[in-house]
């Protein structure tokens, strides 16, 4: 499939010589859910306000359906619609006329029916006459959504979306996401609620110090990278692991009333039939069993750590 979005080699330095990206290569996809996710100061915005024309690139080349994002600039632009991080919005305009005003930015003809429903399923229909002042945090955010959909665009960036919304709000606008992709929009969007990834992506990409560490379909990087736990819950505690037990590297827990099993969830072979069956002729009984399986959440911490770490091969920390 063509990407929809090709960024090839890009780095980029600040003006103070922080170099905040490194020979960045990455394609999106039509119709796709992007989660990016790094750390504070990976380089998120900035990759994003580089596609969007915001930021300019240092070097390397970015299209946006095949178009260059500096030498085609206000046809790309035209395409993409942002959420930026920072609200900043006109504070004494109504919700109505910021959202409309958005949409005669780009030369779209006026189109009352599209802001309507826009405003509908946002749930500030009831709010468009209100000055952006009047609403609370999450409604301001919805008002950016608005305002970012209202040249209708294939492409919508939301750069911390769900920042300070509350868990309701928070599911409502995972709905409109997923509704957006439904009707064809492509969606790259950077959280720190690693849960939202995990719930919508369809592809991870990890930036750690200015570098993509990796890209890949969420399924596949849980599959490979993820862990399961076995927790049985036996009727005697044991004082230790016997030594017929010992090439499972069990661990003990709960004062020894429990025994914690980790395998690799892609491994052929898990190992749970032999262990089950040792455990057996050892004589240890168990009267409950749980499985756990590792978050989103706990495989990006680990990536992260492990670049971090100093004899993580690609570990550097930022260069000036
Ligand atoms: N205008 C600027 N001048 C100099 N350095 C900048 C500028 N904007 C961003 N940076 C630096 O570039 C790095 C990446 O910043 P960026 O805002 O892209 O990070 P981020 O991944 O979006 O972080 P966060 O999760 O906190 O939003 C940071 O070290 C930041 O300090
Ligand atoms: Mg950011």
């Amino acid at each position: 499939m063509q990407a929809i979005i090709r960024i090839e080699n890009l780095s980029k330095s600040y003006a103070d010589g922080f170099q905040a990206l490194k020979n960045i290569d990455l394609d999106v996809f039509p119709g796709e859910i992007f989660a990016l996710l790094g750390p504070n100061g990976a380089g998120k915005t900035t990759l994003i306000n580089i596609v969007c024309g915001i930021v300019n690139p240092g070097s390397g080349r970015i299209t946006v359906d095949g178009h260059d994002v500096v030498r085609d600039f206000r046809h790309t632009r035209s395409m993409i619609g942002l959420v930026p991080q920072e609200l900043s919005t006109d504070m004494f305009e109504t919700v109505w006329s910021t959202v409309s005003f958005s949409r005669g930015l780009f030369g779209y003809r006026a189109s009352p029916q599209h802001i309507e429903r826009l405003l509908r399923s946002l749930s500030l229909w009831d709010k468009k006459d209100n000055k952006i002042m009047t609403l609370s945090g999450g409604m301001k955010r919805r008002v950016l959504i608005a305002k970012a959909l209202a040249h209708e665009p294939r492409i919508l960036f939301l750069d911390e979306p769900t920042a300070g919304v509350d868990v309701e709000l928070r599911k409502d606008m995972w709905k409109i996401v997923r509704d957006l992709r439904e009707s064809g929009v492509t969606i790259i969007l950077t959280t720190h609620y690693i849960e939202e990834a995990e719930q919508m992506a369809d592809r991870v990409g990890v930036i750690n110090h200015g570098e993509i560490i990796r890209v890949q379909e969420k399924h596949e990087l849980m599959r490979e990278l993820g862990r399961k736990q076995l927790v049985l819950h036996l009727h005697e505690p044991l004082a230790r692991v016997p030594a017929s037990l010992e090439s499972f590297e069990l661990e003990l827990a709960a004062s020894g009333a429990r025994l914690v099993y980790t395998y690799e969830t892609r491994a052929a072979r898990t190992g749970i039939t032999a262990l089950l069956t040792e455990l057996s002729e050892a004589g240890i009984r168990f009267h409950d069993v749980d499985t756990n399986e590792s978050s989103l959440e706990e495989i990006f911490v680990g990536l992260v750590r492990q670049e971090a770490s100093p004899d993580g091969r690609t570990g550097a920390g930022p260069t000036q």
